[in-house]
């Protein structure tokens, strides 16, 4: 059997995490051989609900289960943790963009990346999937001195897996037929869906689709589909959120499938023309743990009008956030 790793989940208590608890437990995350020790962190008013989820994981027995940990203190939260999910946040509700939490949740994160810093292990891998999640990772990972900026990504994928559900359905073709789908930039209505390098079954999705269909439904139906979740649910996604989540971490951890990527938001480091000091989604490959932005994909004026226009809305986030970053 293989040494368990330690997985911490913030808000484990509540929509996103109670999928996440019960999912990675199962294997369905890291895999039908590895062992988890689940970190549950929430706040006091969650407690007692988190101690009845961790009742029910017990309940369920699981094989791969090697430990849980229910707790509001950070620091035994993060105590040693491979992988850490910070998902405790408020949500938006209708009428809202996911912008507006920054100042309601933009605190919980300095916080916590301190807390990682101290705590977590010298490799652990960050997923922040909290809204604004770029902008909250970039708070987490500025506040998490003597770590990576590298290990700290924010999610896109849902986006990512959006985006190949209405090009499958389109075309009539399973998602599994879908390669090289891109979400650029933010986790926003600015976000950028990109089909121009994706292929359906290995013919370029762009000559199978119309541009009309392309620039009038698709980019604002994956733009605006959190908000379509929230106004149909009356809360916002949370098995798919979850899903995602899972499907990004096992990807960083063993790798992306040969010929395809994946989109995850991490730090700029110039590619594409995006300077340093967001955190912003790109097609990114993985392989030995490690993530790689893929390079050299050329874009037409619509692309770069589309990647400059979702930036531009993080590095205003960054300036509304400036003194939580060190
Ligand atoms: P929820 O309200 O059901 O659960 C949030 C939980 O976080 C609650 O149990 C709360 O007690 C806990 N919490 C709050 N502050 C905390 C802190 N400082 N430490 C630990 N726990 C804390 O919300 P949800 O539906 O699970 O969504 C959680 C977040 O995820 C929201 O911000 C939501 O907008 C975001 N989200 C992001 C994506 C994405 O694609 N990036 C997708 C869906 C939801
Ligand atoms: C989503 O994309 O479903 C989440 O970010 C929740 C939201 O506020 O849209």
């Amino acid at each position: 059997m293989k040494k368990p790793m330690r997985i911490a989940i913030t808000g484990a208590a509540g929509q996103i995490g109670y999928q996440l608890c019960f999912r990675i437990a199962a294997g369905d995350m890291l895999g039908a051989d590895q062992p988890v020790v689940l970190q549950l962190i929430e706040i006091p008013p969650a407690l007692d609900a988190l101690r009845g989820v961790v009742m029910e994981l017990t309940d369920c027995a699981f094989p791969l289960l090697a430990g849980t940990l229910a707790t509001t203190d950070p620091a035994a939260g993060f105590e040693g943790v491979d992988v850490a999910l910070l998902v405790g946040a408020r949500p938006r509700g209708p009428g809202m963009e996911r912008k507006d939490l920054l100042s309601a949740n933009g605190q919980i994160f300095g916080p916590q990346g301190r807390a990682i810093a101290q705590h977590a292990s010298p490799d652990v891998r960050v997923l922040v999937v909290g809204n604004p999640a770029n902008t909250n990772c970039l708070i987490t990972a500025s506040q998490a001195r003597g770590r990576s900026p590298r290990q700290f990504h924010a999610m896109t994928r849902l986006d990512h897996n959006r985006a190949l559900a209405q090009l499958a359905e389109k075309t009539g073709v399973h998602v599994t037929g879908i390669q090289r789908m891109t979400i650029w930039g933010n986790h926003s209505s600015t976000q950028f869906p990109d089909l121009a390098h994706c292929t359906v079954r290995g013919e370029p999705a762009a000559k199978l689709v119309d541009e009309a269909w392309y620039r009038d439904t698709f980019i604002p139906t994956v733009q605006q589909r959190g908000a379509a979740v929230i106004k149909a649910r009356g809360a916002s996604s949370a098995g798919s959120a979850a899903s995602a989540a899972m499907n990004h971490v096992r990807d960083w951890v063993h790798g992306t499938p040969a010929g395809d990527w994946v989109s995850m938001a991490v730090p700029a480091d110039g590619s594409y023309g995006v300077a340093p000091g967001v955190v912003y989604s790109y097609p990114c490959v993985c392989a030995s743990g490690d993530y790689e932005i893929v390079q050299g994909l050329e874009h037409g004026a619509f692309a770069r009008e589309r990647m400059a226009a979702t930036e531009q809305e993080l590095r205003e986030e960054r300036a509304a956030v400036e003194s939580l970053l060190s």
